[in-house]
């Protein structure tokens, strides 16, 4: 087999098998019998470290390394391998009694206090160092540790310390400014100030975002880049150590990337990464979190640019703690989870925790070992998972398929439809690209959900779902794909400003007006649960609007109201084929469905369609892993031939996936 990872190894022999491990909650005892539940788990790597600043300096400079020692050499003993933390997620409480001035300031100018974590100003460079002191003691002591074989910068940067308003921020975003716009005249322009009259004379009277009055939304736009661009500084900067003390080791951070804009920008972080990281988490209300999955894989792979294997860093084994309601995972839930996560391009499966706390505040978060102990569902289902994983090594490396459709999804876009008010202030961004990614996922399509500049050209069909910012440059790439041949859906609320977040004018959609050969004189928004109705029979809630169809055909038209006869989705169809289609009502996910299932061929079976089942497939120049993850309550029958990776067995035709299951069959990659 020709298995590799291109330019960086990866930190396990075979898949990843482990998670946060947090030993200094516990008794010295228990680390014992973590270390042998670890092995009959078959846990190949721990997250160490994360939480353990002020354990490891008890006072500025003075240090408490034993402690840590021991459970390194445990670890290093029992064949564990260690992505160590830099444990700047939490400074220690005598570094804030000290500095009262480092936790960050929410947008009303109340400051953080300590207590939580990430307590920290991202601008600060006096908490800065002292963050590189810490993170530079733990290279110079474990980075040449054999068993060490990657650092984890602190955690979920930007999960607490997102944005920051107080004045060293205010200072760092003036120099952002300066930076991006050269002059104070520029920068006037690109923020339309002449509006309420907020024209600068200068860059020192500018402040971040504060209060809670309505804000310039060019303004708050540039502050979530900047502040995206402070956090990722400082991601850099602990980088830079550790790389100077241990060039070779790779180096991540945990994103948490999902259907929601990120708190930063991790499709521009992701090139900062020599492995790329996810924590993902199901939500309890979630009825298809199984779709969620698959969406946080298809995003993590699309921030690569070789489609290369990502590590899932966190998820949780049952319920988590901070939901209003936490369900527990049913039976098999974990396992077709993690295999899930595997299909769609993870190369290792890691949880938050090992040990559910007894203390804290995440006491009610499930673990790998439950407070119950081992003789549980839960631990159960982690060994058994572990023996999965164990026997999936011949999948390392392996790339899932180049997908044919592709879904648009822009943190801009998002962070500015959220930022300031709109038409209709009830459209969630994560929420509608999610819809059209279940219409695609639930037929079995490779989907993409890729950022905006990235290339399009391998992509048959490709969906711009209120994709509200837009730049001129995506909106050309737009143009030639269409003309080139491709099929582009753009929905509502698409293309209505740039850049600068100033709208685009001579109507709406803007930016892809020319592409779809319509304009849109107004919008519509309905009432909360007003319903409109198409000719096609088609309904749907929340948004409508009175489009001109000049240059494009009509499918569907709003049947009565004040837009009855207008046109509701069209299609342009250009010279060489492709096709250009607006859909400009909120349809819901059943007329989505629809219309995927009208304008986009299924996709070639892999196995034949049964309900329940989901297929995934990786793949090497050779080889191909199927990867069976029955959700059903039936079993499903398969025809397929290999090697059924979990068993072992050779199967030559019939399969079964019993209800709940999951399967992967080896076998080589089809001409
Ligand atoms: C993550 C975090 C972990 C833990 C987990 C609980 O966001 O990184 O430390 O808090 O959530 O679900």
């Amino acid at each position: 087999m020709t298995l590799s990872h291109t330019d960086q190894s990866w930190p396990t022999s075979g898949i990843s098998f482990g998670g946060d491990y947090n030993p200094e909650q516990w008794h010295p005892d228990v680390w014992r019998e973590d270390v042998d539940l670890m092995r009959q788990a078959g846990v190949n790597l721990v997250s160490l470290g994360i939480f353990s600043w002020g354990l490891l300096e008890k006072a500025e400079g003075v240090y408490d390394w034993a402690w840590f020692d021991e459970i390194v050499d445990l670890l290093g003993e029992n064949g564990i391998s260690i992505d160590l933390a830099t444990p700047t997620a939490a400074p220690p409480s005598w570094l804030l009694a000290r500095h009262p001035e480092f936790p960050p300031v929410d947008h009303d100018m109340t400051r953080h206090w300590p207590g939580a974590r990430l307590g920290w100003c991202p601008s600060n460079r006096d908490f800065r160092s002292h963050a590189l002191r810490i993170v530079r003691a733990v290279a110079e002591r474990y980075g040449s540790r054999e068993h060490v074989v990657m650092w984890h910068v602190s955690n979920e940067l930007g999960g607490g310390n997102g944005h920051c308003y107080c004045d060293v921020s205010a200072a760092a975003f003036r120099n952002w400014l300066k930076s991006r716009y050269g002059s104070v005249d520029k920068l006037n322009e690109a923020w339309g100030t002449a509006f309420w009259g907020h024209h600068y004379g200068t860059f020192d009277h500018i402040l971040p975002p504060r209060g809670n009055d309505a804000k310039n939304p060019s303004l708050m736009l540039d502050f979530d880049r900047f502040s995206s661009d402070e956090l990722l500084e400082h991601y850099r900067a602990e980088r830079a150590v550790l790389k100077e003390v241990t060039p070779d080791l790779p180096v991540t951070t945990n994103f948490m990337v999902g259907a929601e804009p990120d708190a930063v920008d991790y499709a521009r972080w992701a090139p900062h990464m020599d492995i790329l990281a996810n924590d993902h988490y199901t939500r309890s209300s979630d009825p298809v979190p199984q779709q969620d999955v698959a969406f946080s894989g298809d995003r993590m792979r699309s921030l690569t640019t070789d489609r290369r294997p990502w590590l899932l860093m966190e998820h949780s084994t049952s319920a988590v703690n901070w939901q209003p309601r936490n369900r527990a995972k049913n039976p098999g839930e974990l396992i077709r989870d993690a295999i899930s996560h595997v299909a769609h391009g993870a190369d290792g499966v890691m949880y938050f925790q090992w040990r559910a706390s007894r203390a804290g505040a995440e006491q009610f978060h499930s673990g790998m070992v439950p407070h119950a102990g081992p003789n549980t569902k839960v631990f159960r289902e982690v060994r058994a998972l572990g023996g999965h994983l164990r026997r999936l090594a011949p999948v390392l490396g392996s790339r899932v398929p180049a997908a044919r459709v592709g879904i648009l999804f822009d943190n801009e876009a998002g962070w500015a439809t959220r930022r300031g008010v709109k038409p209709n202030n009830f459209l969630e961004y994560g929420a509608a690209v999610r819809d059209w990614h279940a219409a695609f996922w639930r037929r079995g399509d490779g989907v993409d959900v890729l950022p905006p500049w990235k290339d399009f050209s391998t992509y048959d069909t490709l969906v711009a779902p209120q994709l509200f910012l837009v730049s001129d440059d995506t909106a050309l790439r737009a143009e030639e794909f269409v003309a080139a041949g491709g099929t582009l859906i753009v929905t509502a609320f698409s293309g209505i400003v740039d850049e600068n977040d100033q709208v685009r004018l001579g109507g709406y959609p803007g930016a892809f007006r020319r592409v779809l050969g319509v304009w849109t004189e107004e919008f519509y928004p309905l009432q909360e649960g007003e319903t409109f109705r198409l000719d096609n029979g088609w309904s749907g809630q929340e948004w409508t609007e009175h489009v001109h169809a000049e240059e494009a055909d009509v499918l569907a038209r709003y049947q009565g109201g004040a837009l009855d006869g207008y046109p509701a989705v069209t299609v342009r169809t250009h010279p060489g084929g492709g096709r250009a289609v607006y859909v400009s009502a909120g349809i819901g996910r059943a007329g989505i469905r629809a219309l995927v299932d009208d304008l986009v061929e299924p996709p070639p079976e892999v196995v034949g369609r049964v309900p329940g089942l989901e297929v995934g497939v990786r793949h090497t120049t050779i080889d191909e892993f199927v990867f069976l993850i029955n959700h059903a309550a039936e079993d499903a029958t398969l025809n397929i031939s290999g090697t059924e990776l979990l068993s072992g067995l050779t199967t030559e035709g019939s399969l079964v996936v019993p209800a709940g299951d999951v399967r992967v069959v080896h076998r080589s990659r089809p001409a």
